[in-house]
Formats: C-alpha cells, sequence, structure tokens
C-alpha cells in the first residue's frame, strides 16, 4: 500500500477505506464514499469556521502561525518592509515576481494614472448622511464603481480582469480619503499625479488651502510600510468572502465590497479601532492590571490580541512597533503607546495568555500609529482595506485561473423539522402562547 495514504475503517459497518494525502490534506469529497447503506449520503467533514480546511491551492502568501513567519510570494515580510515601497509590493502580489526599474515605473505610472474617480460617484458620496462612518461609506462606493464600469462582469477575459484590478487599486485611496472628508464635512480633494501612493492619499486627506501638498517623509513611508504589511494574509476572513463571491463569476466592485464588508467587524479589520477605544477606556497604566483581570474574567476580549493562526509574536506586529518609534520621533509621543506597552508586558507574561498563545497581533499597534499620523479612529479600517485590496485582488485572479475553480457552495447539517404539517391561520396558536 502506498505510504502517502489514509488508512480508515468505519466501525458502523466494519468496511476499510484507503485516501490519497496528497500536501499535507485528504480530499473532503473522498469521504462520500463512506457510508453505511445505498439510502445513506456519504460522510461529509464538518467544520463550521475552517479551522482546519483548506480551502484552495495558493501561491500569494505563506504563514507559519507557530513559528510567526510571513511571506509574500516567498519573500519574508521584514524584507519587504526594508526594502521595498507598496506598489512594489503590490506588483509582487499580482503577478508574483519583483518588478525590474521599467516594470515598476509603468506600474505606477499605470496605477498613478488611475487614481480620478467619475464624476457620478463623486455626488454619489455627497448623498451619504454628514456623519456616516468611512468604512460603510467605503464598501457601498466601491459596490457603486460596477455601476460606473459595468464592462467590469466580463471577469472570464484576463485582459479585462487586469483593467479593473488596475482602477480598484488606483482609486481606492480616493474614495477613501473622500470618505473621510465626507464625515469631518470637508470638500474634496482630487489626486495629484506628481505624488507617490501614499503621499497622494494624505494629500486628498489633509490638503486645505496650500497650493501643492508636502507630505511629511517619515510619516508617508511609515504609512508605505503599514500598507505593505497589511497587503495579504492568506485565508482571513475577508479574502474568504472574496474568493466566495468571486467564485459566482460576480465582478470585482461588488466582491470587494463584499470582503470589505467582512473587513469592517471587530474581530477581522475593525479591530484596530477596538483597540483604541479599549486603550482609551483603561486611561491609565496603572488600571492595566484590573482590565487584564476582566478579560480574564471573560467579561471582555482584549482586542489587538489573539489569532487563528498566529500561535507566536505575529511578525507584523513587531515591525509595526519598531515603526511607531520612527513616528513618535516626529510626532512626540503617545500615552495611549505606554498602556499598550503595559498590557503587553503584563499579558505575555500572565499564565492565561500564555497557555492560550496570544500574543500582539497586527492591530494592537498600529491604531496607536495611526492615531499619532493624524488619523480619526473611524478611518483606521479603510486605511486596512485600501491596501488589503491588492491582496483580495491577488487571490481573486489565482482563483479565476485555478483549473479547479468552482461556485463556492459549503453543505450543512440540517437540525430543523421534516415535512410538518401545514396548519391554516384560524387554527394556529394566538401569539404568544408559542415561543418562535
Ligand atoms: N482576549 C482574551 N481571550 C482571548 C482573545 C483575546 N483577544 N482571543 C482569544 N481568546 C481566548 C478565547 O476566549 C479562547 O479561550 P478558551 O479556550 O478559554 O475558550 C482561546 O483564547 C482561543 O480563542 P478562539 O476564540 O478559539 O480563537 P479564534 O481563532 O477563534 O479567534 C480571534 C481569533 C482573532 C478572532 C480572537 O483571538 C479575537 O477575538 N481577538 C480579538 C480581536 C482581534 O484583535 N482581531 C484582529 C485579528 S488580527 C487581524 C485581522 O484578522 O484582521
Amino acid at each position: 500500500m502506498a505510504s502517502n495514504t489514509l488508512t480508515i475503517t468505519d466501525n458502523r459497518t466494519g468496511r476499510t477505506y484507503t485516501l490519497p494525502i496528497e500536501d499535507g490534506t485528504v480530499r473532503s469529497l473522498d469521504m462520500r464514499q463512506i457510508r453505511t447503506g445505498e439510502d445513506d449520503f456519504g460522510l461529509m467533514m464538518y467544520d463550521p469556521a475552517f479551522v482546519n480546511t483548506a480551502s484552495c491551492r495558493s501561491s500569494v502568501t505563506f504563514i507559519d502561525g507557530e513559528r510567526g513567519i510571513l511571506e509574500y510570494r516567498g519573500y519574508p515580510i521584514e524584507v519587504l518592509a526594508e526594502n521595498c515601497t507598496f506598489l512594489e509590493v503590490a506588483y509582487l502580489l499580482l503577478f508574483g515576481k519583483l518588478p525590474n526599474k521599467s516594470e515598476l515605473n509603468a506600474w505606477v505610472y499605470e496605477i498613478t494614472h488611475h487614481t480620478m474617480l467619475h464624476e457620478t460617484t463623486r455626488k454619489f458620496m455627497e448623498g451619504f448622511r454628514y456623519d456616516a462612518h468611512p468604512m460603510a461609506m467605503l464598501v457601498s462606493t466601491v459596490a457603486a464603481l460596477s455601476t460606473v464600469y459595468p464592462e467590469a462582469k466580463n471577469v472570464q477575459d484576463p485582459a479585462n480582469r487586469l483593467r479593473q484590478i488596475k482602477r480598484l487599486i488606483a482609486k481606492m485611496p480616493t474614495m477613501a480619503a473622500m470618505s473621510y472628508r465626507h464625515n469631518v464635512g470637508f470638500p474634496y480633494v482630487y489626486p495629484d499625479n506628481d505624488l507617490s501612493y501614499t503621499e497622494n492619499f494624505m494629500n486628498m486627506l489633509w490638503r486645505m488651502v496650500e497650493p501643492k501638498y508636502a507630505a511629511n517623509p517619515v510619516l508617508a513611508r511609515a504609512l508605505d510600510v503599514l500598507f505593505i504589511l497589511h497587503a495579504d494574509h492568506e485565508q482571513n476572513c475577508s479574502t474568504n468572502t472574496m474568493r466566495s463571491v468571486g467564485s459566482s463569476l460576480a465582478d470585482p466592485y461588488l466582491a470587494v465590497a463584499s470582503a470589505a464588508a467582512a473587513l469592517s467587524g471587530p474581530l477581522h479589520g475593525g479591530a484596530n479601532e477596538e483597540v483604541l477605544k479599549m486603550l482609551n477606556e483603561i486611561g491609565s497604566k496603572d488600571k492595566v492590571p484590573a482590565y487584564i483581570r476582566k478579560v480574564k474574567e471573560g467579561h471582555i476580549k482584549l482586542m489587538g490580541f489573539g489569532h487563528r493562526v498566529y500561535k507566536n509574536y505575529d511578525p507584523r506586529a513587531k515591525i509595526i512597533k519598531r515603526t511607531a518609534e520612527q513616528v513618535f520621533q516626529v510626532t512626540g509621543s503617545n500615552p495611549q503607546l505606554d498602556i499598550a506597552l503595559e498590557l503587553e508586558r503584563i499579558a505575555l507574561e500572565d499564565e492565561y495568555f500564555v497557555d492560550r498563545k496570544l500574543y500582539p497581533n497586527v492591530d494592537f499597534y498600529s491604531g496607536i500609529i495611526y492615531q499619532a499620523v493624524g488619523f480619526k479612529p473611524e478611518l483606521f479600517t479603510v486605511l486596512f482595506a485600501i491596501p488589503r485590496s491588492v491582496g483580495w485582488l491577488a487571490q481573486w485572479e489565482e482563483m479565476h485561473r485555478d483549473p479547479e475553480r468552482k461556485i463556492a457552495r459549503p453543505r450543512q447539517i440540517y437540525t430543523g423539522e421534516r415535512t410538518r404539517t401545514f396548519i391554516p391561520m384560524e387554527e394556529r396558536a394566538v401569539a404568544g402562547a408559542v415561543s418562535a
């Protein structure tokens, strides 16, 4: 018998099955042959939160959660954060190789020249309530781009897909900045093609009456590094959404809007905003032990801590911590940083966190930097969505090229009633007499 196989004995029938093992996995569909009789559907795998299920093959991002390793297309995240620009990394994620000089210049030119929004999109944004949350505005506006580029639905054409990918990467900062300007009641600022990707984003956020915006180079670089760190993270909740929605052949604007909606939740990209709220709630270093006690009693979660995959220090959090030091040299220190450092110090020594392998994740320090740079907390998750859209699109493109692609459609274990007798309205119990 081949050694790369799994032998299973079904104790219900006494039958034995041999299943192939490939890349450390067995195919769920191979389980279907394990049946008790003709009427039996066959065994399924039950994995409600995909805790131990590989949903695709991917060559975009590698994570070793036990060792705290993250690589994009085989390059360690530390090396990319040290040496590359965000658009260079975007090229790497999308095309699988680092661009040479002329490829990078052409790529930057293309992205820069797609940053404008159609006027109808600007007008669409004007319709939001004055205090609308920027993340909700971003999700809706990305979806609305589908109305501006109806040809995007031709997702079977690789050239068409690439055109939409460039548009999305270019327009995300423009929409994000407009959502912020709308929220604070300032007029929208149009893109400036002389500036880099992140400088232009800062320009669209913060230019007031000056004719030309000059970004602080340290802060612009810090933002670029943060964008690199957030660009992809294999099959997380929002990327899984992107692939799932994309698998129905929906257009990329609608798929990115869905992915961004998934990102907005506090257990995912929304955590950075929650971390800042938490640090404000704690208020001072001396209140940290009491807060940790509440976490251990199960009343609250320590936001920015823990990860489904990392059971070690999140390598992105390490880089962010270093970046924070550079930012604070420009902006001056931030009282929240002292509270965060104290939280981390106590948590990393505490049995509760040690036993559960809970370490700071990417969101723990990013919010503190964002705040120091001048971003409002409502914008933090938007700042995550801009770079992550590159990862979503790289994974979406990979999915379209995958010969095994099919519409995503999990199974269920049905727990409800069957074939009930219909009760006419006049015979049904009065309200309150039955529990729903
Ligand atoms: N604070 C306190 N306890 C925690 C935390 C936390 N932040 N995270 C996990 N635990 C506990 C959890 O209660 C459980 O304890 P027990 O075994 O006693 O029931 C144990 O650790 C295992 O946790 P889990 O809920 O099974 O882990 P998960 O893989 O389902 O959840 C997570 C991962 C990220 C949703 C979770 O750690 C969490 O809610 N963290 C806080 C929110 C956060 O920072 N999210 C950002 C994640 S990183 C960036 C991103 O994905 O966007």
